[in-house]
């Protein structure tokens, strides 16, 4: 680095700013966006780099100069001159670890183009940081230490970006100061990387020789490196095609993102376009209904003191935030895809998928999430997983679930038909998430392979005697009476009384017990946490037929799982849910020990047994709520059916 950097004190981001803010603005207004991610870590000079970027487009203003200049002689890692890394390494933790902990977004601008660039930690156990990085990158920069060559992490970085779908491939080799500017060391890096690149799939890669710290093919051509003859990294950076002038040549889809009625004589439906484009007169449909009509109308906010229309377009294209409007008075509603007429996406409700899994609680196999993609949030179950991939061999494995960070395929349903794209056409129509649906964190971030066939041949058949007509006949109100406690707590007692009064009432009941289930119908499921989870939504799905025959149906299963719980809540019609709560205390219930179990699961005999090493979440808000310790199990039947009734 040259001496003039640490005299000139004043870095101003643009003359233009100061001079004329309006003509400042206009040139920004029509630059296009690069986002890139830079993958590596400290140690490759990641922060380096990107502090350099940010030096030499001059976005480093002149209070963080002084801060920099001081904190480099303090802490920094590089003597007297100018540590790039502190300005770009903010958080406090990770000076004192010396790691990147968390992804941090940074913009800055040449003349050409504006730039956000996503810095994400490179260890394994940030896997999802850097997932959730590279989402929205068009381009990746993979730095390598010249000195070190092609690393594991070089491998592990470079298959996420391509996974995440990362076209623009840039193969940094950085630090060419200290091995001396050698073509030879850059050769056989490059011959390296790209034998591994084919193996992945990698179609193409860029790679430069550069010095971060040196500024070497950073903004210009370096002398130190005759042999090279490629751009410099800045100069790629402004020239690579974005995403967005890819998605533009892809048919046309708008996510409708809300409906837009200000008033009676208006309705438009805005988003933001996520490939191709559409002009006035075009034939669009709309999905998932099918229902066809034509554009007569692109609308966009008119500029201030303009008459209203002054905004329309002749034609939008991909990332552009568009309202449209119909000829015709179709049903289109958030979540739905306008599409080009003749080449829509596709509706289904089973997909193979791949899965990053976010969370630091493992996937559970079988739990219903909300799965997010795009304006469409529907309920989805993951099935167990065909396989995962280890990230740095990328050899695939047998595995249960997925646990944080883990990357693995597995089929999942919905509960409703979505409209989609395979995530390797359309980022925005095959990316998905994952979200709890009780504590409403995102747990796993998804890309969609393909549907499967054997949904597209099943569909619901109309019957002509509704649930209505079945509980006209046996007068009565159907109902799930959903019993839920530890073992030996006394639901099979009290639910056996239960459905003694009613009987005797004249009701038409039916009892479904764990233990007589286990029997039958679910004699292929054991007490992982896996199979009680498929074990309630078999007895949920089976509630559920019996309330549509109008019966009054009364469970009595550990249902150890408040998700579960929730789920088969959501599977009958509101109201027709209560949940029962058996309380006995843990010490009580083994006090008793009807059936020996607690015995023989505190000796080690029975393993994952609820309450001893399996866990149980207790009802929050159940609609009965029962202390065993206090009432009798006839009392507590009585005051079962009064609340059932109404009569409580
Ligand atoms: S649930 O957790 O999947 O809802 P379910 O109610 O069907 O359990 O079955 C629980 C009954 O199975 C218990 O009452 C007990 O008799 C028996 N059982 C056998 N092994 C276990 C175990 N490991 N944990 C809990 N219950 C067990």
């Amino acid at each position: 680095m040259s001496d003039d950097t640490t005299t000139d004190p004043v870095y101003v981001t643009d003359a233009l700013i100061a001079e004329d803010i309006d003509a400042y603005l206009e040139t920004h207004q029509h630059k296009t966006m690069l986002r890139f991610i830079t993958c590596g870590s400290v140690d490759d000079g990641k922060s380096t780099l990107i502090g350099r970027l940010l030096y030499d487009s001059k976005m480093i203003f002149e209070d963080q100069l002084d801060a920099l200049q001081s904190d480099s002689k303090k802490v920094g890692t590089q003597g007297q001159e100018i540590d790039f890394a502190l300005l770009v390494d903010g958080l406090a933790a990770e000076r004192e670890q010396g790691i990147t902990i968390d992804v941090a977004y940074r913009f800055f601008n040449t003349e050409k183009r504006k730039f956000i660039v996503a810095d994400c930690p490179g260890h394994e156990q940030y896997t999802r940081n850097m997932v959730t990085g590279a989402s929205t990158a068009d381009l990746a920069v993979i730095l390598i230490d010249a000195r070190k060559g092609v690393l594991v992490q070089t491998r592990r970085h470079s298959y996420l970006c391509h996974l995440i779908g990362i076209r623009n491939l840039v193969l940094a080799v950085n630090k060419m100061d200290l091995v001396d500017y050698s073509q030879e060391v850059f050769d056989s890096i490059v011959a390296d990387y790209a034998e591994f690149a084919k193996s992945i799939g990698i179609e193409s890669f860029t790679a430069m020789p550069i010095s971060g710290f040196k500024g070497d093919n950073i903004t210009t051509r370096s002398a130190n490196t005759p042999w090279y003859s490629g751009p410099t990294l800045v100069d790629h950076l402004e020239t690579v095609e974005v995403n967005s002038a890819r998605d533009a040549e892809k048919p046309f889809r708008l996510p409708v993102q809300w409906v837009n009625r200000p008033n009676l004589d208006f309705r438009g439906f805005s988003g933001l376009i996520a490939t191709g484009s559409v002009k006035p007169g075009d034939a669009v449909r709309v999905l998932p209904s099918g229902k066809t009509s034509t554009v007569t109308r692109i609308v966009t906010m008119p500029a201030p003191g303009a008459a209203p229309g002054d905004g329309d377009l002749d034609e939008a294209v991909a990332g552009q935030s568009v309202t449209v409007c119909f000829a015709d008075e179709i049903d289109c509603s958030r979540g739905n895809v306008i599409s080009i007429a003749d080449n829509p996406p596709e509706v289904a409700d089973q997909f193979e998928a791949t899965l990053v899994w976010l969370n630091d609680e493992a996937m559970h196999v079988g739990r219903s999430y909300w799965l997010k993609l795009g304006a469409q949030t529907v309920s989805a179950t993951v099935q167990q997983p065909k396989y995962a991939v280890n990230v740095n061999t990328m050899e695939h494995i047998a595995v249960k679930t997925l646990d944080l960070n883990a990357i693995g395929v597995a089929e999942l349903a919905t509960d409703k038909p979505i409209v989609f794209e395979a995530y390797v056409q359309n980022r925005s129509l095959g990316g998905f998430i994952l979200i709890d649906k009780l504590t409403n964190a995102t747990v796993a971030a998804g890309m969609l392979h393909f549907s499967l066939r054997r949904s597209q041949n099943v569909h619901w058949q109309a019957l002509d005697i509704g649930r209505e007509a079945h509980a006209n006949l046996k007068n009565q109100k159907p109902a799930v009476l959903w019993f839920t406690g530890l073992s030996g707590s006394g639901k099979s007692t009290i639910a056996n009384l239960v459905e003694k009064k009613l009987h005797r009432m004249n009701r038409h009941t039916f009892l479904l017990d764990g233990d007589n289930v286990r029997h039958g119908l679910n004699k292929d499921l054991g007490f992982t946490e896996a199979d009680r989870i498929e074990n309630i939504r078999r007895v949920g799905e089976v509630a559920r037929l019996m309330t549509d025959a109008g019966l009054i149906v009364i469970t009595a299963f550990i249902s150890p799982f408040r998700a579960e719980r929730e789920m088969v809540r959501a599977l009958v019609p509101e109201g027709e849910f209560f949940e029962v709560f058996i309380d006995t205390p843990l010490t009580v219930a083994e006090e008793r020990d009807v059936k020996g179990l607690y015995k023989k699961a505190r000796s080690g005999q029975l393993k994952n047994f609820t309450g001893i090493d399996s866990p149980y979440e207790a009802p929050v808000n159940p609609e009965v709520y029962i202390d065993t310790t206090r009432i009798t199990p006839e009392d507590a039947a009585n005051l079962i059916v009064d609340t059932l009734l109404g009569d409580a």
